[in-house]
């Protein structure tokens, strides 16, 4: 017998992007980065833990440096029409994409009317074709100005970034009501201050656990700075930021483990959350995957990911789709909408994908009968894209882009899948 789990009426479905990730022609800090790094990236210890080891099929392109540059991108920059388009045919009714900071602001308090007339057709677009935008404030990418002047670990950026966001949204927001101020903060700060090394290669700041609270009061004090400017703007606007949940659990017995796991969750999932309490409508929860924990005498790197790993996405990332259960639960103590900012899989044949949106909107629809207010789901991504330092051989798009042919996109099965759970505001669980 069919058992059909109703979303809620009204309830958004869609599709995650951002900017430096898709536009292509960048010319921000990270476009820098990734020219000064992309021979050592190719040859690093990353590709060996990540891909050797694995004996992954995906070594060639890890280990050609041109994997590691954004160039192009997928050109989203002149494509978003026809992406559009693609987004409309498979019923999505939102979507969440990020304003590139460095093209709207290149030089210090000199605005570039051009870039905001292009940013403003891009929403006109999506209201053309009733897709709600979710549209985020700073998706990891920061103007080579803001970058020289020491980047989130300066206090100054809290102050640029409000300006910006206020100039953004006075010239954006009669279209936009959704603000997402910052993407993932949390996990931007800790990688920037303590990830150097094969596991997480990123612009390097390098403050550790000091660079690392210091940059995220900062962060704290910009979505502060940009929350004000945006609600003395318009006070019906929907100001959040998209924070990384990870569900941390203990393996094994060993009650330190689990004092672990509670630390954890304050600091990488919550602290940031608690800061800005006050400060927000909403909170967007980005979930991937879990992380368990067991801790032993080796170094504590070594304590996390203890995962089973019986499936993984082509990272190497264990498929877990109750953590978005959990995930959803831990942030309902916020008493706040929630929207499920980000969610997604690796998965370059389109093999798991499909299983993977069902499964995770299965436990979503859980939490939502358990009580819990989850008014959307934005799959990571729309579109295959720029990994960070990864590049571009992770492919996590519901649109697949043949970089070899023109940048054609290709709807893949999985989007179709989606699409029918998004006609019928249901997942099918029989
Ligand atoms: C980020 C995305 C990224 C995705 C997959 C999230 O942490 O917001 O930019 O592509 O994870 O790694």
């Amino acid at each position: 017998m069919a058992k059909l789990l109703k979303f809620p009426k009204g309830f958004y479905w869609g599709a995650s992007t951002s900017s430096h990730q898709v536009e292509g022609g960048n010319k921000n800090d990270w476009s820098i980065w990734e020219k000064e790094n992309a021979g050592r990236l190719a040859n690093g210890a990353r590709v060996y833990w990540q891909l050797w080891r694995r004996k992954s099929e995906f070594l060639p392109q890890a280990m050609d440096p041109a994997n590691y540059i954004s160039g192009k991108a997928t050109d989203h920059y002149g494509r978003f029409r026809e992406d559009f388009d693609i987004a409309k045919a498979l019923g999505h009714n939102a979507h969440r994409l990020s304003i590139e900071w460095s093209r709207v602001e290149p030089s210090e308090g000199k605005f570039d009317d051009e870039e905001i007339e292009h940013y403003r057709t891009v929403i006109s677009e999506l209201k053309a074709r009733g897709i709600e935008p979710f549209v985020t404030l700073f998706h990891f990418t920061l103007p080579i100005w803001v970058r020289s002047k020491g980047g989130w670990a300066s206090r100054q950026t809290a102050r640029d970034f409000a300006k910006y966001a206020e100039r953004v949204v006075s010239e954006l927001s009669p279209g936009v009501k959704y603000w997402i101020t910052l993407n993932e903060p949390t996990l931007y700060s800790l990688v920037s201050n303590l990830g150097f090394g094969p596991w997480m290669e990123w612009p390097y700041v390098g403050g550790g656990y000091r660079g690392w609270f210091r940059m995220s009061s900062n962060l704290v004090a910009g979505h502060k700075g940009a929350h004000h400017a945006i609600k003395a703007l318009n006070k019906s606007h929907q100001v959040g930021i998209a924070q990384s949940i990870v569900y941390f659990d203990a393996f094994g017995i060993n009650p330190l483990s689990r004092l672990v796991v509670r630390s954890a969750r304050r600091f990488y999932n919550h602290r940031f959350l608690k800061k800005i309490r006050k400060y927000q409508d909403f909170v967007g929860i980005n979930y991937f995957t879990h992380n368990r924990i067991r801790v032993g005498l080796e170094n504590p790197r070594r304590w996390f990911n203890h995962n089973e790993n019986k499936e993984v996405s082509d990272l190497g990332w264990e498929l877990y789709p109750e953590g978005i259960y959990k995930a959803v639960k831990e942030v309902s103590i916020y008493r706040k909408p929630i929207y499920i900012t980000e969610n997604g899989i690796a998965d370059t044949r389109d093999l798991k994908r499909a299983k993977f949106i069902k499964d995770n909107l299965e436990w979503l629809h859980r939490a939502i009968s358990d009580g819990a207010d989850v008014r959307g789901y934005f799959h990571w991504s729309l579109l295959d894209n720029f990994e960070w330092g990864d590049g571009f051989w992770p492919k996590f798009g519901l649109v697949e882009i043949d970089y070899k042919n023109g940048l054609k996109r290709k709807v893949r099965q999985s989007a179709k899948e989606y699409a029918k759970i998004i006609k019928t505001n249901a997942v099918d669980a029989s």
